[in-house]
């Protein structure tokens, strides 16, 4: 499986992705996770790195951090040992540039592109999924206030009762509306560049998870 979930911010990509990493075996790919987590390591100023305080500011900003930043994180990581069998990539790529750069890296891997799904959705409940949005700062499970709540009290079935909940930055009113905009302008070109390479597939993502899921199998077949 060497494919592409593509969608707005919110659309449900990373729910989807832990299912088919749980039934296909092949690993998620997330510019967003690489990121967060080169971000994380910059917190420390004895850790910090440039390209983690260039990437903080732009996602704060909810504008999209450099191509050449995020082109050396996927490079790095399709040349891992579990990438070889198979990869569902996650919100990259994310403009024309990108996804030229990875049509050219998959060429010279002789590892093409099987499939590209694009999950549609409305931007009400696009908003309402990110705002309600809270994340497990234990061990990274996503809840949603609305749609999966954590309990009462609180709980995380890994981490116990009151686990620690974040809230994203960038889930923030502020900047969802700046990360929708820059859907809209930059990652939406895409839908048109891989319908004319004949891999897009579209499902409807206004679903409960599993439905979705379904259909993203189904799409996949
Ligand atoms: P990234 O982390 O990739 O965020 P995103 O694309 O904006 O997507 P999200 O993670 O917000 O949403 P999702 O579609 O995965 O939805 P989820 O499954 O979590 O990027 C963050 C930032 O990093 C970017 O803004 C940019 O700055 C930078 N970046 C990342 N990649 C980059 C790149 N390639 N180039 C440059 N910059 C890059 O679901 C959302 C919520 O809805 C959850 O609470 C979930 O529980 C709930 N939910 C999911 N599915 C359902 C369902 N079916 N029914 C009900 N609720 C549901």
């Amino acid at each position: 499986m060497r494919i592409v979930l593509l969608g707005a911010p919110g659309s449900g990509k990373g729910t989807q992705s832990q299912r088919l990493v749980e039934a296909h075996g092949v690993p998620q790919i997330s510019t967003g996770d690489l990121l967060r987590e080169a971000v994380a390591r910059s917190a420390d100023a004895a850790t910090a790195t440039p390209l983690g305080l260039r990437a903080k500011a732009a996602m704060d900003a909810g504008k999209l951090v450099d191509d050449d930043i995020v082109l050396g994180m996927i490079r790095e990581r399709l040349a891992q040992p579990d990438a070889q069998k198979g990869f569902i990539l996650d919100g990259f790529p994310r403009n024309l540039a990108q996804a030229a750069a990875l049509d050219a890296l998959l060429a010279e891997l002789g590892r093409p592109l099987e499939a590209v799904v694009l999950f549609e959705l409305d931007l009400g409940i696009l908003f309402k999924r990110l705002t309600g949005r809270r994340i497990c700062q234990d061990c990274g499970r996503v809840f949603n206030i609305y749609t999966s709540p954590p309990g009462t009290p609180p709980h995380c079935e890994r981490c116990g009762d009151h686990p620690r909940l974040l809230q994203r930055p960038d889930d923030r009113e502020d900047v969802i509306g700046k990360r929708l905009e820059v859907f809209e302008a930059q990652t939406k070109p895409l839908i048109e560049f891989y319908r004319k390479a004949g891999l897009l597939r579209v499902i409807d993502a206004d679903a409960d998870v599993e439905t979705v899921f379904q259909r993203l199998e189904a799409a996949l077949r």
